[in-house]
């Protein structure tokens, strides 16, 4: 790859956007950036990039907010352990090392939440070392400009590309190379229809050379996602509804919901649940329903919302049911597809 440096970096030089996280070398940006692009593409990332770090501007700030500020940052990106695990590594920082990141990869991969690529990534952009940092972008470059036929999601996908490329990165600036193979990864050699006339590698990418980037990266077909089905309740009594907070591991950890009760279909109101909840089923009215399909990575969710009003003093507040002014509902941090409930029933 050696001979070919040098056009990467002349490529990159004169042709890469302009990101807000590119304005700045803070170790701290860096790794909200790269945590934030994980999640979400760069158009929409920006934006929360910019909200994220005007709302916690250092590691101060935010190891010292609380779980649900940050949650609230942070809603509709999805994967909300992410975003507790910020929360925890800023506290680690904080408090381990004395609000200092870290300068050596081995001692970041210790923050939790820092995989090897993040790792990676903050310890070339802000210390300049040379760890090649290969997220998806960068392994797709990699199958086809060295030829790597391996199953791209392979544990041995990865042990090949990182050897291949920590020889690589040695000869540029690591901050560079890491930047410049991503931004290639985004711009020329993308999925679909890669630019190879553009491209700045393809003197020597072993998939232009053998007519082979529609074979590579191999990919192996996903397993298709479990189906849930979950009713949820919209209960409203003068103008409060009742809400409940999921316990703060697992999926949507620390975000509000309607109370509601994973089933085997979506049929028929499941009014033991209600009862469950400290409700009299019988001062229940049922109004209407909506229904609802949430895609997540690994899920597909089927939601029906019970519209349900409740006689006066029915809601009986226990330590699961939180009863909010309609009008403060949005100030709780939240899901995606509560979000799309809450549009439909112009809350
Ligand atoms: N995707 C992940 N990290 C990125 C970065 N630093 N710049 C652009 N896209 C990215």
């Amino acid at each position: 790859m050696q001979n070919v440096i040098p056009n990467l970096l002349t490529w990159y030089q004169q042709n890469h956007r302009k990101l807000p996280w590119r304005e700045s070398v803070t170790p701290y940006q860096i790794w909200v950036s790269e945590i934030i692009l994980q999640q979400t593409r760069v158009d929409q990332g920006g934006g929360y990039f910019l909200k994220f770090v005007d709302k916690f501007p250092d590691i101060f700030s935010l190891a010292a907010a609380n779980e649900s500020e940050i949650l609230k940052i942070w809603q509709g990106l999805g994967y909300y352990a992410r975003a507790r695990n910020m929360h925890f590594a800023a506290k680690q920082i904080v408090n381990d090392f004395q609000g200092e990141f870290p300068k050596s990869y081995i001692e970041l991969k210790k923050l939790k939440g820092v995989g090897d690529y993040t790792a990676a990534a903050i310890a070339s952009f802000a210390f300049k070392l040379a760890h090649p940092a290969i997220d998806g972008n960068v392994k797709r470059v990699s199958a086809r400009f060295f030829g790597i036929d391996i199953p791209i999601n392979a544990p041995s996908f990865n042990k090949q590309a990182l050897e291949l490329l920590t020889q690589a990165i040695d000869f540029a600036p690591p901050d560079i190379f890491n930047q410049a193979m991503i931004e290639m990864g985004a711009m020329i050699c993308t999925p679909q229809n890669p630019r190879c006339s553009q491209c700045p590698l393809k003197e020597e990418c072993v998939a232009f050379k053998f007519n082979k980037t529609s074979e590579l990266p191999v990919t192996v077909p996903k397993k298709s996602p479990m189906k849930k089905y979950i009713h949820y309740f919209f209960i409203e009594q003068d103008g409060n509804v009742a809400i409940v907070l999921r316990p703060s591991s697992g999926i949507w950890g620390g975000l509000h919901e309607f109370p509601n009760v994973e089933h085997s279909s979506l049929e028929h109101l499941p009014l033991h649940f209600l009862e469950e909840l400290g409700l009299n089923s019988e001062n229940i009215h049922v109004k209407k329903y909506d229904d609802y399909k949430h895609l997540l990575t690994h899920q597909t969710i089927f939601a029906r919302c019970w519209h349900l009003s409740s006689f006066p003093n029915n809601i009986v507040l226990s330590n699961q049911l939180i009863l909010v002014n309609s009008i403060e509902i949005r100030n709780f941090p939240m899901h995606k597809l509560m979000l799309k409930m809450l549009n439909n029933l112009n809350l």
